[in-house]
């Protein structure tokens, strides 16, 4: 039932994106659709489209992994996703995840996922600006209580 209905919600997001997306090629002057910034470079760390599509496994397995067994392996880290993809806002410094323009939010908004990876991760590179607050709290600094919590709310 659950997985169904998660195979429903990813089906719908991307018809939804991939009719936006139309939307752009009948009407170039539309501003509707999610404008997704282009990362830094000419290739992600996997190929484009299946990025696309799996990103959010490989994060969350990557985010297990590093915080149950010590695993580190960089291919999918979220430090280098923030990095690379780095959207600078009207002052020329990175954009944090409150700001629409986050590469992270551009397609989230519309398929109105909701993450709660940047309470504890930076949203925009280190050393973009000196970061306070949430957004750009580093886990680092983070609360063991709080982390803990958090991995007993994920795994039910
Ligand atoms: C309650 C705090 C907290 C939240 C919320 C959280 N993380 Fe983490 N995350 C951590 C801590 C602490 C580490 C271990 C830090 C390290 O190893 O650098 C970590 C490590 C990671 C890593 C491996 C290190 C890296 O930079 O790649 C990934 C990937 C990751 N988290 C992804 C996510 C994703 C995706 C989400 C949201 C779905 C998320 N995290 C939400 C605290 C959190
Ligand atoms: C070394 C730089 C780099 C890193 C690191 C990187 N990316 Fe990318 N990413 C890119 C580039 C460049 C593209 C566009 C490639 C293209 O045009 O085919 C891209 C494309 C994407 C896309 C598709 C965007 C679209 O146009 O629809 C997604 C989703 C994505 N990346 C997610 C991630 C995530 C999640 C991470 C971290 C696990 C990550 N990327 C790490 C450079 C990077
Ligand atoms: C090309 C569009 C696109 C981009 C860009 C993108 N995502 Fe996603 N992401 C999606 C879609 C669509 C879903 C919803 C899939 C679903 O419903 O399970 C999603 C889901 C997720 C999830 C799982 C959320 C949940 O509720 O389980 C995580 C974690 C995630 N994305 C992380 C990221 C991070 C981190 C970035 C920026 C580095 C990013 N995504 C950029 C399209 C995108």
């Amino acid at each position: 039932m659950r997985m169904a209905w998660h195979i429903g919600r990813v089906a719908a997001a991307w018809l939804l994106l991939a009719i936006l997306s139309l939307g752009v090629l009948a009407d170039p002057a539309s501003a509707g659709p999610p404008q997704v910034a282009k990362g830094r470079g000419d290739k992600c760390v996997a190929e484009t489209g299946w990025m696309r599509r799996n990103h959010m496994s490989v994060l969350k397995h990557q985010r297990d992994g590093t915080v149950h067994e010590g695993l580190r392996t960089s291919t999918f880290s979220l430090k280098g996703c923030v990095d690379c993809h780095a959207v600078k806002g009207d002052d020329g410094k990175a954009v944090t995840v409150a700001d629409p323009k986050h590469f992270c939010r551009t397609c989230h908004d519309y398929a109105a996922v909701k993450l709660d990876c940047f309470e504890c991760h930076a949203s925009r590179p280190e050393g973009a600006a000196m970061q306070s607050g949430a957004a750009g709290a580093d886990p680092h600094n983070g609360d063991v209580a709080a982390l803990s919590a958090y991995l007993k709310e994920v795994q039910r």
